[in-house]
């Protein structure tokens, strides 16, 4: 672990003072969220833009076969880079460019540097999918929270009262149940596993056992018992516990469904992540509510909002970190 704690750290380093290269404003870029942590982007520098692209070669197309937690990935990705362009006197504006594949143009002009509490939080935020611990938070810091995902392409909808909760959970529980079945799914989930800290360096992506919360085991090990330890009703009451432990569940919903915006729900998904480790809270997707389209329409009704997509679905609350994750070499990443 070592090993894996010095990769982490540097990948994390201060963002550099002079990033006329680009490469240091495309490694905070990296260290975005992105599903599976599969970091399916490439990043074109030109003279005054830094394009985001898709890169197809990393989609999971059975958890994802629209591609819209892909285009949410540009998102997240775009969102930390027009932080840290504006840290260092870079005016960053995103433009969706539907032409080849779909990816954002983030646009660079002079303007005078801004080091945002968002753009500080950038190195230390991360998912935790620990169990939290139970307490509520004040209507104000949930307000904050609101605040800082909603836009005029996407709505927030926040869930904080137990019933509510209870009865978003029981979607979750149902489509943990249905993916966890799944030959498919499953199969898909465990490429993605990285069953130990060597695993996890070797590849630089990938979700690493320890950030799940369970043992470091010997990969070919993983591989041969994942799916007898990973069961439905195991992994359903881990769900049960982890969101019963939460202050709150907050659901995205982008105001169209398409890729320019589950694009811009990626970026609310960032801002509320910055915000949340601002103010020193946790937080982690629980998207197997919106994953399965039965249980995304139910998810719509419970929110009494039928027919719209409900694009992502995370808890929050205060609780223990987990360790940080991995992100491949900017030299990979860019085209
Ligand atoms: C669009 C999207 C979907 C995600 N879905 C899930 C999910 O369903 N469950 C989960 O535990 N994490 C989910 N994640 C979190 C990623 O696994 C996580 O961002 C990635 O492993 C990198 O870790 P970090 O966010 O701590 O840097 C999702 C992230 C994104 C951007």
């Amino acid at each position: 672990m070592n090993a894996y704690s010095t990769a982490a750290n540097a990948l994390r380093v201060p963002l550099a003072a002079d990033v006329s290269d680009r490469l240091d404003l495309v490694r905070y870029a990296t260290l975005a969220a992105n599903s599976h942590n599969t970091q399916p982007w490439k990043f074109r520098i030109g003279a005054d833009a830094i394009d985001v692209l898709p890169d197809m070669s990393r989609k999971t197309p059975v958890v994802d076969p629209d591609d819209h937690h892909l285009f949410c990935t540009l998102g997240c990705a775009t969102e930390n880079l027009i932080l840290a362009a504006g840290a260092r006197g870079l005016a960053g504006t995103a433009q969706f460019m539907p032409e080849s594949g779909g990816g954002v143009r983030v646009s660079l002009e002079q303007t005078a540097p801004h080091e945002t509490p968002a753009f500080k939080a950038i190195p230390s935020r991360g998912v935790s999918r620990a169990v939290y611990d139970g307490k509520p938070l004040s209507a104000e810091t949930v307000a904050a929270l609101e605040a800082a995902a909603r836009s005029e392409a996407v709505d927030v909808v926040m869930i904080t009262e137990p019933a509510r909760i209870e009865a978003t959970l029981a979607l979750v529980v149902e489509g943990n149940d249905v993916q966890f079945r799944d030959d498919a799914f499953m199969a898909e989930l465990k490429h993605w596993i990285r069953f130990d800290a060597r695993q996890a360096l070797a590849a630089g992506d990938g979700l690493f056992s320890g950030c799940t919360g369970n043992p470091s085991i010997p990969p070919w090990l993983g591989r041969l018992i994942f799916r007898f330890v990973a069961s439905p009703k195991a992994e359903s009451d881990k769900c049960a516990a982890q969101v019963r432990s939460s202050a709150g569940i907050m659901v995205l919903v982008g105001k169209a469904d398409d890729p320019a915006h589950w694009v811009e729900c990626g970026r609310s998904y960032q801002r509320f992540g910055l915000a949340a480790t601002t103010l020193g809270l946790r937080h982690a997707f629980i998207n197997q509510a919106v994953e399965v389209p039965a249980v995304r329409e139910k998810l719509a009704a419970e929110l009494g909002i039928p027919g719209r997509r409900p694009d992502l679905i995370l808890r929050f609350g205060n609780g223990p970190a987990m360790p940080e994750s991995l992100r491949r070499p900017v030299s990979a990443v860019v085209a």
